[in-house]
C-alpha cells in the first residue's frame, strides 16, 4: 500500500513535470488538431519526398549509384539527404508520398517506419504520408501501417476521415485545410486546401491486371458537401503515390520542365480522377510518385500534374541522376493596406541531394487570375 502511495504520488508528480513541460515546449509532441496556417512571411512551404524504399538501415545497400559510390552507400545515405533538406528549406509541412519503405526486403515495419521518418520526426516539422504500393509487403497490412503512422509525433496523418470511414476504400485519406495568417482576418479561413489520397496497391479486380487506381468513393469524399465544408474557392493540391493515366500525356519535350526517363506506371484503366479535378476546378496541381526518375510538372486543362523524382537510395534511380524532392511554395497577395489576402501564386522547385543541394527547375504552377474589373487583359 505504501509503494502505491509513493507510486501514486510519483505519478501526480511525473504528470505535473509533463504538463510544465508541454507548456514551456515551443511545439507540442503531437501535432494532432494543429491547425496549419501561413507564415507572417505570407507563404506556406511544402517539401515532398518520393520513394524513400527505405528497409534495415546501414545494412541495406543502394541501388543505381555509380559504382564508386556503391561500397559506402546504404538507407543511412537517404536519412542524411532528409535531414540535409530540411534543413535548407525549413518547410511548414513534410509530405511522403509513399513507398516510404520497401516492404519486400523489410525486416520488421515498425523499425523501418521508425528509422525512415526519423529525421522528419526529430525537425518537429508537422509531417504527413500516404502509402505507396510497396509499403505493406512485410510485416504490416496497409491499414496497420497507417494505424502506426498516425501515432508517430508530430504526424497531422489520419487513416481516414471519420465522417467517411464507413464506405471509403484505402488507408490514408484525409485534407488538411492552410489557413490564413495569424492573428489576420482570415485566419480561420482554408486559403490553401490539401487533399492526401490512397491509390492503392495491384488491382484486385481479376480481370483488371496491374497497379490500383483512386476510386469512386474516395472522389466522392473529396467532393462531399458534409461535415466539413471546404470553405470559398481556395485553390487545392493534391497528393498520392501511383500517378494516373494521363500522366502519360508528356514526354521531356512536351512537359513544361523536368524529364520523362521511363513509362508512367497507372492503372491500365482509368477510374476518371483526373476528369472529376478539372470538372470541379479546384485543385490546381497534383504531385505523384512511384515513377523514380520522372520527375517532370506538365500542365493539361489547367492542372499541372507534377512528379517528385525519387528520393531514396534503396530505390531504383538512375546512376550520376541525383536522389531528388520536390519543394513547393504557395505565396499570398499583399493587399494595399499590407495585409495579407488569399494565395496568389504557386511555385516549385527541386532540390538534388549533390554537394550544394543545387535547386533546379523552378517554375510557377499557378497564378490567380487577376479578378475585378479594371483590369486589361489581352
Ligand atoms: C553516402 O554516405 C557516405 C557517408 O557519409 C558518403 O561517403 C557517400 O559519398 C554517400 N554516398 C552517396 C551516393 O551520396
Ligand atoms: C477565429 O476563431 C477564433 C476561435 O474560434 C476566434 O476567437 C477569433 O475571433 C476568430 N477570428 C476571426 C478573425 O474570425
Amino acid at each position: 500500500m505504501a509503494d502505491n502511495k509513493r507510486t501514486s504520488m510519483f505519478d501526480v508528480f511525473l504528470l505535473s513535470m509533463f504538463l510544465v513541460c508541454l507548456c514551456l515546449a515551443p511545439v507540442p509532441t503531437s501535432a494532432q488538431g494543429r491547425k496549419l496556417s501561413f507564415g507572417v512571411n505570407g507563404q506556406f512551404k511544402i517539401l515532398q519526398m518520393a520513394d524513400m524504399h527505405y528497409a534495415n538501415g546501414a545494412s541495406t545497400g543502394c541501388l543505381d549509384v555509380l559504382s564508386s559510390q556503391k561500397a559506402h552507400c546504404s538507407d543511412l545515405n537517404t536519412t542524411a539527404f532528409m535531414s540535409r533538406v530540411i534543413a535548407a528549406e525549413k518547410p511548414d509541412l513534410i509530405v511522403f508520398t509513399g513507398d516510404n519503405i520497401y516492404g519486400s526486403d523489410v525486416k520488421d515495419a515498425v523499425k523501418s517506419m521508425d528509422a525512415a521518418f526519423a529525421p522528419a520526426i526529430a525537425s518537429k516539422i508537422p509531417w504527413v504520408a500516404v502509402l505507396g504500393n510497396h509499403d505493406q509487403e512485410s510485416t504490416l497490412t496497409r491499414q496497420e501501417l497507417m494505424n502506426y503512422i498516425v501515432k508517430l509525433p508530430n504526424t497531422l496523418s489520419q487513416v481516414n476521415p471519420p465522417e467517411a470511414a464507413h464506405y471509403i476504400d484505402g488507408f490514408g485519406n484525409y485534407n488538411l485545410e492552410i489557413h490564413g495568417v495569424a492573428e489576420s482576418s482570415l485566419q480561420n479561413k482554408s486559403l490553401l486546401n490539401l487533399y492526401f489520397l490512397d491509390s492503392g496497391d495491384y488491382s484486385s479486380v481479376q480481370s483488371l491486371k496491374g497497379y490500383d487506381w483512386i476510386k469512386t468513393s474516395q472522389q466522392f469524399w473529396e467532393y462531399s458537401e458534409e461535415p466539413n465544408p471546404q470553405q470559398g474557392t481556395a485553390p487545392g493540391l493534391a497528393y498520392f503515390h501511383i500517378p494516373f493515366p494521363e500522366f502519360d500525356n508528356f514526354d521531356t519535350k512536351s512537359a513544361t520542365t523536368g524529364v520523362r526517363q521511363e513509362g508512367t506506371g497507372s492503372a491500365t484503366t482509368n477510374s476518371g480522377f483526373f476528369t472529376t479535378l478539372v470538372a470541379r476546378g479546384d485543385v490546381k496541381s497534383v504531385f505523384v510518385g512511384h515513377d523514380h526518375v520522372n520527375d517532370f510538372c506538365g500542365e493539361l486543362k489547367g492542372v499541372n500534374l507534377c512528379y517528385g523524382g525519387g528520393f531514396g537510395y534503396h530505390a531504383y534511380g538512375k546512376a550520376g541522376w541525383e536522389r531528388r524532392a520536390r519543394v513547393v511554395v504557395a505565396d499570398l497577395n499583399k493587399k494595399g493596406t499590407g495585409s495579407w489576402g488569399d494565395v496568389k501564386s504557386i511555385r516549385t522547385w527541386k532540390r538534388l541531394d549533390d554537394e550544394h543541394l543545387s535547386v533546379i527547375d523552378a517554375q510557377v504552377l499557378w497564378n490567380s487570375s487577376p479578378s475585378g474589373s479594371g483590369v486589361c487583359r489581352l
